[in-house]
C-alpha cells in the first residue's frame, strides 16, 4: 500500500475511534467502570504498559492511571486521580484493563483513553479505547406554588422548585392557554454533593382561568418534568364577587326578611281573631251552665 494512502487509512481509524467512543453517564459521587478489554488472547502482564489518560485537555495532567511492568506506578499518577483508580487485577492476564474510578465529581467529565503498549524487541501498541465520562442525576419533580395575589398590582407569583439533579438545567415557564414561554427569574444552589437545586420564580399578570406549567428540563438525560396549575372555575366566581352583587343579594335576603314577617303577623291576627270568636261563643256557653247550675242549685238547697 502507499504511504499516502496508508496515513490516510489511519486517520480514518483514528475518526472512527473518536466516533465510536463509550459513553458513560454517571451521578455525581458514584464510582464508575472505563471500560477497556483487549480481545487478543493470553497477554505477559510483565512486558506491558497500560496507561489510562484523558485525551481532550492538553492543559490538564494526563495520566489516570499507569501500569507498568505488571505494578500500578504512582510516579506517573496525576494527584486528581491519586487514591481514586482501580484496575481489576483478576481480570488483567484476560486483557480487561477497564479502570474503576471512585467519587467522581464535575471535574472528571472528560474523554479518557485507554493505550496498552507491549514491549518485545521494540514498542508497539496492541490496543486502544476510548471512553466518555458524562455526568446527570434526574431532578425530583417540580413542586409548583401559587398564584400570591401582589397587593399593589393586577399581578400574581408562582414559584417552582426542585432539587438534586445535574447538570444545571433549563427551566420553562409556559402559559398553556396560548403554549408561550413566559419570562422568569432563577435561582441555582449548588450543594455539597456536586447536584443543583433549582427555585424559580413567575410574576404574571392575573387573568381569568390561567393555565400554567413549569417545566425542568435535563438535557444529558433528556428529561422533562413538569408541574401544572389550572385555575379553578368555582374560586373564579367567588374570588369576583363585586360589592354591589353583594348589596343585591343583602337587599333580597331583607325583602324575604319583611315578607315573612307580614305574613307571620297575618297569620297570628287572624288566628287571634278566630280564638276571640272562638271564646266569646264558649263564654256564652259557660253563662247559660251557670245559670243552669245556680238554678239547679237552688232548687237543691231550697229542697234541703
Ligand atoms: C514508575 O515509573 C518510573 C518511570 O516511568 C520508574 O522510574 C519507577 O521506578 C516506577 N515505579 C514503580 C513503583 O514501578
Ligand atoms: C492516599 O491514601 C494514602 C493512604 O491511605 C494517604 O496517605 C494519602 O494522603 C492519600 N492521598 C491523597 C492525595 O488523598
Ligand atoms: C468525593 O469528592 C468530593 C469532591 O469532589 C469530596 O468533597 C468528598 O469528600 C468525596 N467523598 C468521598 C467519600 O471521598
Ligand atoms: C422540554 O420542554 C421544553 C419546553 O416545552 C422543550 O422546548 C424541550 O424540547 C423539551 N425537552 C425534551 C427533552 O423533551
Amino acid at each position: 500500500m502507499e504511504p499516502q494512502r496508508y496515513r490516510f487509512l489511519l486517520l480514518f481509524l483514528h475518526i472512527l475511534r473518536a466516533v465510536t467512543a463509550l459513553e458513560i453517564i454517571s451521578k455525581p459521587g458514584d464510582n464508575v467502570t472505563l471500560s477497556c478489554i483487549y480481545q487478543g488472547g493470553k497477554l505477559h502482564l510483565e512486558s506491558l504498559r497500560v496507561y489510562w489518560q484523558i485525551a481532550d485537555d492538553q492543559d490538564q495532567c494526563p495520566v489516570v492511571h499507569a501500569l507498568i511492568s505488571g505494578q500500578d506506578n504512582e510516579s506517573e499518577q496525576c494527584i486528581h486521580f491519586k487514591n481514586r483508580t482501580r484496575l481489576f487485577w483478576d481480570r488483567l492476564e484476560e486483557g480487561n484493563f477497564s479502570l474503576l474510578l471512585l467519587n467522581v465529581s464535575q471535574s472528571d467529565e472528560h474523554m479518557y483513553k485507554c493505550v496498552v503498549l507491549q514491549k518485545s524487541e521494540y514498542t508497539k501498541m496492541i490496543h486502544q479505547a476510548n471512553v466518555a465520562l458524562s455526568l446527570a442525576a434526574s431532578y425530583s419533580q417540580p413542586i409548583l406554588r401559587g398564584p400570591i395575589r401582589n397587593n399593589t398590582e393586577e399581578e400574581v407569583t408562582f414559584s417552582c422548585r426542585s432539587d438534586s439533579g445535574y447538570p444545571k438545567p433549563n427551566v420553562y415557564w409556559i402559559n398553556k392557554t396560548d403554549n408561550s414561554r413566559l419570562p422568569s427569574e432563577l435561582e441555582i444552589t449548588h450543594h455539597a454533593d456536586g447536584t443543583y437545586s433549582v427555585f424559580s420564580t413567575l410574576k404574571v399578570k392575573a387573568s381569568p382561568n390561567m393555565q400554567i406549567e413549569c417545566s425542568i428540563e435535563n438535557k444529558i438525560l433528556q428529561e422533562n418534568l413538569s408541574a401544572n396549575y389550572t385555575q379553578e372555575k368555582q374560586s373564579n366566581d367567588s374570588s369576583t364577587e363585586s360589592p354591589e352583587n353583594l348589596e343585591k343579594k343583602q337587599r333580597g335576603a331583607q325583602a324575604v326578611g319583611i315578607i315573612s314577617i307580614v305574613i307571620l303577623i297575618g297569620v297570628l291576627v287572624a288566628l287571634t281573631c278566630w280564638l276571640r270568636r272562638q271564646r266569646r261563643r264558649s263564654s256564652k256557653l259557660v253563662s247559660y251552665t251557670d245559670v243552669q247550675l245556680d238554678e239547679d242549685e237552688g232548687g237543691l238547697n231550697t229542697s234541703v
